[in-house]
């Protein structure tokens, strides 16, 4: 037990402290729970769940880069049937809140996943709505690209449940404090920030793109200055719950978002490096509030000192 207290708290949910998994990038099978103790996470985050099982795209589909990693994964998923069959139970066994990743090639299925989802609420906590993968034809940043669709999916999970609902959002559709306040206006409680950023790597030898879909969604520390930025731009402008989700390979960087004020850590890329990566964060932002003489991590939280600032 950390002597500093960790506790976060967003809608009337609490959170034995800030850390969660990103989407799609942490495993529930049992190679994963030899390495983390999913009861130490503050909460645990799906990978997608669409209506219908998905295969996602051609092989390969990751590649690492200088600062990151390139994925095409294409939402490959059981679909919601098989999730609510298997993957409920276990998760009911997990005393860890949980959120549930959607996404819909259309509103009508952003509105059957949230109904359904809704029935499961004893295990459920929340809803994030996958609103920007770069990597599917409909249902991704290319169909999301128009905002009234966007717009009109949180509409309708809002009408099927009181579950929170965080929107999560990548530059790749326009301006994000923008698309913040409207997702917002419409009925989401919170963003996830950000998704990945479209990229590419060309294979020198054979003149190819390293992966199959030919680009894909960049993420890790490349991306981690322009996540650190729209946290701070959205926290500043709208004040709503954040979860930071970008590049999050360290408890420093886990710090830097804390300080533009994201309440929820979502820890992506850094479990395909080290899976105890969510672990090993967590006792490190305990150790910087004990060095700091932190001893409630809101006092940390959103401590960004403009007045501070270095300017010649
Ligand atoms: C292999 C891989 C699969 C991902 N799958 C999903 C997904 O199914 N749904 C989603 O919303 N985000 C998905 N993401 C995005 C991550 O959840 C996260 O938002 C992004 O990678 C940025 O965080 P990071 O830099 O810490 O990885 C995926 C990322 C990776 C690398």
């Amino acid at each position: 037990m950390s002597d500093v207290n960790l506790t976060t708290k967003i809608k009337g949910l609490t959170f034995r402290n800030p850390i969660t998994v990103g989407s799609g990038t942490f495993g529930t099978k049992q190679d994963f729970l030899d390495y983390v103790d999913y009861e130490r996470l503050g909460a645990m985050t799906t990978k997608t769940i669409t209506r219908h099982p998905r295969t996602g795209n051609p092989m390969p589909r990751i590649c690492e880069t200088s600062a990151g990693m390139l994925n095409a994964i294409g939402l490959q998923n059981r679909g919601l049937e098989e999730f609510l069959k298997n993957k409920i139970p276990l998760f009911a066994k997990i005393k860890t809140p949980l959120i549930v990743n959607i996404a819909g090639e259309a509103a009508g299925d952003f509105q059957h996943l949230a109904e359904a989802l809704h029935k499961e609420k004893d295990v459920v906590k929340a809803l994030e709505l996958n609103l920007s993968c770069p990597n599917v034809e409909e249902g991704g940043a290319g169909f999301m690209r128009k905002r009234e669709r966007i717009l009109e999916a949180v509409k309708v999970v809002r009408d099927a449940t009181d579950l929170p609902i965080f929107a999560k959002l990548s530059p790749e559709l326009g301006d994000v404090v923008e698309i913040a306040r409207d997702v917002i206006d419409v009925g989401a409680d919170g963003l996830t920030l950000i998704n990945t950023l479209k990229g590419m790597a060309v294979d020198t030898e054979r003149r190819c793109s390293r992966i199959a879909n030919i680009t894909g969604g960049l993420s890790g520390p490349a991306i981690k200055p322009v996540a650190v930025r729209y946290v701070y731009e959205v926290k500043q402008a709208l004040g709503v719950p954040v979860i930071a989700s970008g590049g999050i390979m360290t408890a420093q960087d886990a710090i830097e978002f804390l300080i533009v004020g994201a309440d929820l850590l979502a820890v992506g890329t850094a479990n395909f490096i080290n899976p105890r990566a969510t672990m090993e964060i967590l006792d490190g932002i305990s150790q910087y509030c004990r060095d700091h003489d932190i001893t409630h991590i809101d006092e940390l939280r959103g401590s960004f000192h403009h007045e501070n600032q270095i300017s010649g």
